[in-house]
């Protein structure tokens, strides 16, 4: 039985940093967000929005869009990292504010659970559920998986300019209009790791930036590895002898901390691609530099990361590699329509590696390209670590969803915050009374029951009309 992505809506708060003003703020050169790591704006939550009521106005969006009610619905998982209880499951606050509108009770009938592995959870809650499909459990239901975080890092930190918010819910059916995927190929790679990390009561992470960047590469290369040994021996793909998997993707779509993670991602694969096969010998000449290896090829990522020579020549490699006509044409085609939307919204962690898939369907499209029948290759991480590549097929209906994307038009008028109003959203220091925008139209938090009363945590939404 086939499974797949019907549909996808994006939600998005309205406040925003801008990039440039962040930059100058924190006495840093604005190129190196804009230009250095691709960032212009980062989206920020207002104080009277979490991420469940981002989830639950992805859902509503979604559900409204295609007339669904809540019998029309199956399983409703939420992926996230940015957890509200220790034992409460956020879709159970989703599923509180959608039976405001549905009707108490309207969704009891309908399964799930809130799933953690850093960014890489809503990539496993969509495995998990295509197979809920495919072993014919679903009673012609609906699963709906949303993926919605706030990423939000320590003021004065490196990760704060990789901040960002938003939740974006999948519909998922056995007659996908959108994406089916491809069966059997799912491939992971896991190891216990300490790159970013949130331990308990603290609301932002522990993290060791270049240690995470490299062990995201590291490990999306594993699961890419895997997936190919799947692809050949499923007979999804047969490979020629000057041939790469990646040349059997149209699109590949990366996890996107930040806009230009893609790039670095996609030379890095390339690269690890490329070099056994015939075409490396013609691309070492346009780089005119032998790729460089480190003084301990099986050394730890602290030691490569220590390894001030190798690391330096791997830069300029890097630099000259992604300068030559055959990367940049895989860039430009396969890769740079799904980075547009990261850069007007910053980090979603669980959220950004769909933003980018939703982000490349609406700008391929507006480019006249026909999507039918193009293969996306999708490459998820999530801290921790573990990493999944899959792959999907755009369906010959795809249209009737993709002609009405327009993300900036979805996001609506956006607010573009002082630094002052930023850090005091930042540091939780208005109530939910005291939000910047009026909701309109959507869930927003009340309150959260304080300390002293009986049931301190419990939290208290509303529809805002
Ligand atoms: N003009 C233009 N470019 C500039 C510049 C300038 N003035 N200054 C610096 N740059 C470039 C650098 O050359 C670099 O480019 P390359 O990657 O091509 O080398 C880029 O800007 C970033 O500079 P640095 O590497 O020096 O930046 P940094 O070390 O201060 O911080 C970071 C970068 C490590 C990603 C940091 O923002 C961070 O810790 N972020 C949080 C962790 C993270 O996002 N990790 C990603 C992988 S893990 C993951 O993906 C899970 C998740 O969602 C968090």
């Amino acid at each position: 039985m086939a499974a797949g992505i019907d549909d996808i809506s994006v939600y998005i708060p309205k406040l925003y940093v801008d990039a440039s003003d962040f930059a100058e703020a924190r006495g840093l050169d604005p190129q190196k967000l804009v230009r250095g790591l691709g960032i212009s704006k980062m989206a920020i939550v207002d104080s009277n929005q979490d991420p469940a009521c981002l989830a639950a106005n992805a859902c509503l969006q979604i559900m409204q869009k295609n007339k669904l009610s809540p019998e029309d619905i199956g399983r409703l998982y939420v992926a996230t990292e940015s957890s509200l209880d220790e034992s409460k499951a956020m879709n159970s606050y989703v599923i509180g504010m959608l039976e405001q509108v549905y009707g108490s009770g309207s969704f009891q009938h309908c399964g799930g659970i809130e799933c953690k592995f850093a960014c890489v959870s809503g990539s496993y809650a969509l495995y998990d559920n295509s197979n809920w499909i495919r072993a014919g459990e679903s009673e012609d239901k609906h699963a709906l998986v949303v993926v919605s975080d706030i990423a939000k890092y320590d003021l004065g930190s490196s990760g704060e300019m990789t901040q960002g918010g938003g939740a974006i819910a999948m519909l998922l059916n056995d007659k996908p209009r959108l994406l089916e995927f491809d069966p059997k190929v799912t491939s992971t790679s896991i190891k216990n790791e300490y790159d970013f990390y949130r331990p308990f009561g603290k609301e932002t992470p522990v993290v060791h930036g270049q240690y995470s960047n490299l062990l995201y590469l590291i490990q999306v290369k594993n699961a890419l590895v895997d997936y190919t040994k799947k692809a050949i021996k499923t007979g999804l793909i047969t490979l020629a002898d000057d041939e790469s998997m990646l040349d059997h993707m149209d699109y590949i779509n990366m996890h996107l901390p930040y806009s230009n993670m893609g790039k670095k991602a996609l030379a890095y694969l390339v690269r690890h691609e490329w070099r056994s096969t015939p075409r490396w010998a013609k691309i070492i000449e346009q780089v005119g530099m032998n790729e460089p290896v480190p003084k301990d090829p099986r050394g730890t990522i602290e030691s490569i990361l220590a390894d001030s020579e190798f690391m330096t020549k791997d830069h300029e490699f890097t630099k000259r590699f992604a300068n030559t006509n055959d990367y940049q044409e895989v860039y430009e085609n396969k890769v740079a329509s799904s980075l547009i939307a990261s850069k007007m919204i910053g980090n979603l962690y669980t959220a950004s590696l769909y933003l980018g898939f939703r982000s490349c369907l609406e700008f391929e499209f507006q480019k006249g390209i026909d999507l039918d029948s193009k293969r996306f290759g999708f490459a998820s991480y999530g801290s921790g670590s573990s990493a999944m590549v899959f792959s999907g097929v755009i369906q010959p209906e795809y249209e009737e969803i993709v002609k009405d994307m327009n993300l900036e038009a979805e996001i609506g008028e956006r607010k573009k915050l002082s630094l002052e109003e930023y850090e005091q959203l930042h540091e939780n220091k208005l109530k939910p009374e005291q939000s910047l925008l009026n909701a309109k139209k959507e869930f927003v938090l009340e309150y959260v029951e304080g300390l002293s009363s009986e049931s301190r945590g419990e939290r208290r939404y509303s529809f805002a009309d």
